[in-house]
């Protein structure tokens, strides 16, 4: 039996999406007696070339043939931005259609509205791929550790800025033309400045600091400076000095008092994070029985974000054949207040 999929968005990420779900639908068949296929596919331009050959997708500027399709079970968001993706996943779950996101802007900011309405419905939302690519970070913080209490978040969690600081430093380039090579790989953001000014980070840092710290922190919370100042000379003088410059994500629970914040870092040269480059993320959490783990992987572009995409569409097929609703709320939440504090 088919299990249709409507893809909301066919850029980087999406066209990742439909070849990767081409490649894995006969194996998931296998295992679970559904194949999944795309159905529909919503996009501005139906004429672009999106470096993906289509077969059976039918490419639509209609959201409807993919919101209100009855064939459509799951609806996979990749066009990025609070709208019009916020309405069209409210929309596709009051329908009752499960729906996986790699959107970290709308989950930072409208999680639990959206977690709210899935609950509602019955339907499930996943979003692995909001955070870290292509590395499990969503599930194991909600699912693998939640025998510990985490108390530490430190890492590099934006692809383009860790790409640029770290051509900066290899290469000699300078920040623009770092940028653009960043873009034109597809890590960079549509508007790029929430890479370069922390925000993704941040946004990024609001979604696993929730989940990690059973609490709701908003974006407001974090402390954030970009990399936008950064000069070569900056990177030159660090490198003379055994550093390198890293744009920090960290967030720490003090005993029920939390500090955020997303910041460029001196790291001495012989500290694991310095060695994470090019687009890599790297995230190390703590947890009071685990200890110390290390999370790390490509954190950006077209197939590693795929993978994590696709990872989720085959959990919620898996879940569907078993019954289960995987919405993914925080379970028991806390308040903790957000406290400013040099760590
Ligand atoms: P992208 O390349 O800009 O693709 C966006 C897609 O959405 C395009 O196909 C575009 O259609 C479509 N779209 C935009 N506005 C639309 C509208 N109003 N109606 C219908 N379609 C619309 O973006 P991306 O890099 O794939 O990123 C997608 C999402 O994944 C974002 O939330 C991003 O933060 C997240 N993400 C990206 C990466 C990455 O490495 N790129 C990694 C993790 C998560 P047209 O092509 O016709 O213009
Ligand atoms: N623009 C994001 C980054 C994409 O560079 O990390 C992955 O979330």
């Amino acid at each position: 039996m088919d299990l249709h999929i409507g893809l909301l968005g066919c850029g980087t990420v999406g066209a990742g999406v439909v070849s990767l779900v081409r490649r894995r639908a006969g194996k998931v068949a296998d295992m679970t007696g559904s194949r999944p296929v795309v159905k529909s596919i919503l996009v501005r331009d139906v004429s672009k070339d999106r470096g993906v050959v289509f077969e059976h997708e039918r490419l639509t500027q209609e959201p409807r043939d993919v919101l209100e399709d009855e064939d459509i079970q799951v609806v996979v968001e990749t066009i990025g931005g609070i709208e019009p993706a916020k309405t069209y996943i409210l929309q596709a779950l009051s329908r009752g259609k499960h729906v996986v996101t790699a959107n970290k802007d709308l989950i930072a900011l409208h999680g639990p509205e959206i977690l709210r309405v899935a609950a509602e419905n019955h339907a499930s939302v996943l979003f692995e791929a909001a955070v870290g690519g292509a590395i499990p970070l969503v599930g194991p913080l909600k699912e693998n550790l939640t025998a510990n209490e985490v108390t530490d978040l430190k890492g590099i969690i934006n692809g383009t800025t860790n790409f640029i600081l770290s051509e900066m430093t290899t290469r000699h380039i300078d920040f623009e033309e770092a940028l653009d090579m960043a873009q034109s790989l597809g890590y960079a953001e549509a508007d790029s400045s929430s890479d370069v000014d922390g925000l993704d980070a941040a946004r990024k840092l609001v979604i696993l600091s929730s989940i990690a710290f059973h609490t709701q922190v908003h974006l407001s919370d974090v402390k954030v400076v970009g990399i936008r100042h950064i000069t070569a000379t900056d990177v030159r003088y660090a490198d003379e000095l055994g550093y390198v410059i890293k744009l920090l994500a960290v967030g720490r629970d003090h005993g029920g008092e939390l500090t955020l914040s997303v910041r460029p870092t001196l790291i001495p040269k012989v500290h694991p994070l310095a060695h994470v480059s090019d687009a890599y993320n790297a995230l190390y959490v703590r947890g009071d029985a685990a200890g110390d783990l290390m999370f790390f992987g490509r954190g950006a572009g077209r197939m590693p974000t795929a993978s994590a995409v696709v990872g989720d569409v085959i959990s919620l097929v898996r879940n569907l054949k078993l019954g289960y609703v995987v919405s993914s709320p925080n379970g028991t939440m806390s308040y903790k207040p957000v406290v400013e504090r040099e760590d």
